[in-house]
């Protein structure tokens, strides 16, 4: 049976997942579909984020990770990259004191030396101005892929010298840019792709995954809601039979 769920006016009456982790898909058939620029979509996408980011509040997440720029999407046409750029600079600068205000820790994960020395520099000031805040975690997957990631946490072994006969699956966990990160519990993706992507392959062994059609600028809180309350009735055995 599902559980009785009311939200946003009642309490959830059901644990959470910890942590929510997004491939926010959608935005250029959103703006398509409407005669729009590829980047009206994502300005909206990047309101849909906020709105996203409240709810995981309300409902009690404590970590939001999300896939905002892969590696892959370098391949994109200039002008969409910079326009993303300047997106990502406008909130950088316009969220950020919020963010704070609200005790939310931001990080970054990804090869972030192919970004502008700009953007890095307002990512290192707000990773840092944020690094003390503990009620909630909002990590942003930027020139991100998961496959890179891995070959960065095998370099970052080999270079401490660890003898390969201690190497453990958390040496590598450790060596990953999540290490300070739970594994994800629930990971939707919106826009109708049932892939990851190259996102976080490593961390999502025993995630639940969430497909849903709806455009992530189309994706509000009843969505998001949704989500979670699927999310609710999964049994989760991690590989086990789930008997005692
Ligand atoms: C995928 O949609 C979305 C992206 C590549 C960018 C996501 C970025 C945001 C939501 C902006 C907010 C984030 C920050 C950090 C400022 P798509 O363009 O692949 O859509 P399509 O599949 O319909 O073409």
């Amino acid at each position: 049976m599902q559980p009785n769920l009311h939200y946003p006016l009642s309490p959830i009456p059901y644990t959470p997942p910890r942590h929510v982790a997004i491939i926010m898909d959608g935005n250029g058939r959103w703006a398509k579909s409407r005669g729009l620029p590829r980047t009206a979509g994502h300005k909206k996408g990047a309101d849909t984020l906020r709105s996203t980011l409240n709810a995981c509040r309300d409902a009690g997440v404590k970590y939001l990770t999300i896939y905002a720029f892969s590696s892959e999407n370098w391949k994109r046409p200039s002008d969409e990259i910079s326009d993303l750029m300047q997106l990502l600079r406008h909130y950088l600068q316009k969220e950020l004191d919020t963010l704070h205000e609200n005790k939310v820790r931001l990080r970054f994960i990804g090869d972030l030396s192919q970004l502008d020395k700009d953007i890095r520099a307002s990512i290192d000031d707000a990773m840092e101005m944020t690094a003390r805040n503990g009620a909630f975690n909002l990590t942003v997957a930027l020139s991100y892929g998961s496959r890179q990631e891995i070959v960065r946490a095998v370099r970052r072994i080999v270079e401490k010298g660890v003898a390969a006969s201690d190497i453990t699956e958390e040496t590598l966990a450790e060596a990953l840019d999540t290490a300070e990160l739970p594994e994800p519990d629930l990971l939707i993706r919106t826009g109708g792709e049932q892939r990851l992507s190259n996102f976080l392959l490593w961390q999502a062994a025993y995630t639940e995954f969430y497909f849903t059609d709806i455009l992530w600028p189309d994706f509000d809180t009843k969505h998001f809601t949704e989500a979670l309350q699927d999310y609710a009735g999964r049994e989760r055995r991690y590989g086990t039979t789930g008997e005692e």
